[in-house]
């Protein structure tokens, strides 16, 4: 049995718990107190979020994509894949040494995605740019959590309640995507979705992807477009 080896520790912002990363040969994890949060080998279901959420909006004419949590990189390059040239994505990390492993140690594993032009970085809450911006996402990646219940910090909860569903809705562009990962169902949190006035389809994903594993669940809910309303128009010079 191959030792892990710990290359590098973080403290979560605002909380007592600290993210750890250990490698063993090729293959790399990330933890969270005793639980593992990601491991290098398994982020299928992470591709899929992606895949599923920038088909719904493959027509929109340069897409704005905000990411909620960096992980290993791997929903952030299945996004790029989807997206065209014009589109612009937004990754909101709330653990700066996360982003640094990501150009360092993690980097190739997805492929470098962070030295794609048509992203930015910001080492903050996501929660943070859902409180503060309105109709300016056409997509909303959210996986911070092991789901709708907090796993790396318990601050996390509020972007599940109904205020913060609000907040999600309220963040994204008419006929905008919200997507959220999660290991498990959850119908309580589905109800949730479709109060706040979301359309919802409930995916249910296999963990690595073609070579089967467990089965995760997507939520990929909609923005629904008013009765008159447009989707969006131009807006490729911001
Ligand atoms: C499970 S990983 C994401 C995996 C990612 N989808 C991938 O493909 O590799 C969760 C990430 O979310 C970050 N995170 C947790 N809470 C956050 C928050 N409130 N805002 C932004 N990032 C957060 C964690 O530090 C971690 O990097």
């Amino acid at each position: 049995m191959i030792p892990w080896q710990l290359l590098d520790s973080a403290q979560v912002p605002g909380e007592d718990g600290e993210l750890r990363l250990y490698q063993r040969r090729g293959e790399f994890s990330i933890r969270v107190g005793g639980s593992e949060l990601m491991n290098s080998r398994v982020h299928g279901s992470e591709e899929a979020m992606a895949e599923l959420a920038c088909a719904r909006i493959a027509s929109f004419p340069c897409p704005r994509v905000l990411i909620g949590g960096l992980g290993m990189g791997y929903t952030l390059a299945a996004a790029l894949h989807r997206l065209d040239a014009e589109s612009r994505v937004m990754v909101a990390e709330l653990v700066p040494e996360v982003v640094a492993w990501n150009r360092g140690p993690l980097a190739a594993l997805a492929g470098h995605p962070l030295d794609d032009n048509r992203v930015t970085v910001r080492e903050v809450d996501v929660a943070q740019i859902l409180r503060a911006e309105h109709r300016a996402w056409d997509a909303i990646l959210l996986d911070v959590d092991n789901g709708p219940r907090g796993m790396t910090r318990k601050g996390n909860n509020w972007l599940y309640t109904r205020t913060g569903l609000d907040a999600a809705f309220a963040a994204l562009r008419p006929g905008g995507v919200f997507a959220v990962w999660s290991a498990s169902p959850d119908p309580a949190f589905t109800q949730l979705l479709r109060k706040a006035g979301f359309e919802v389809d409930e995916e249910r994903v296999r963990a690595r992807g073609p070579r089967g594993g467990g089965t995760h669940t997507i939520w990929i809910a909609r923005r629904t477009v008013p009765p008159h309303g447009a989707l969006p128009g131009e807006r490729c010079d911001d």
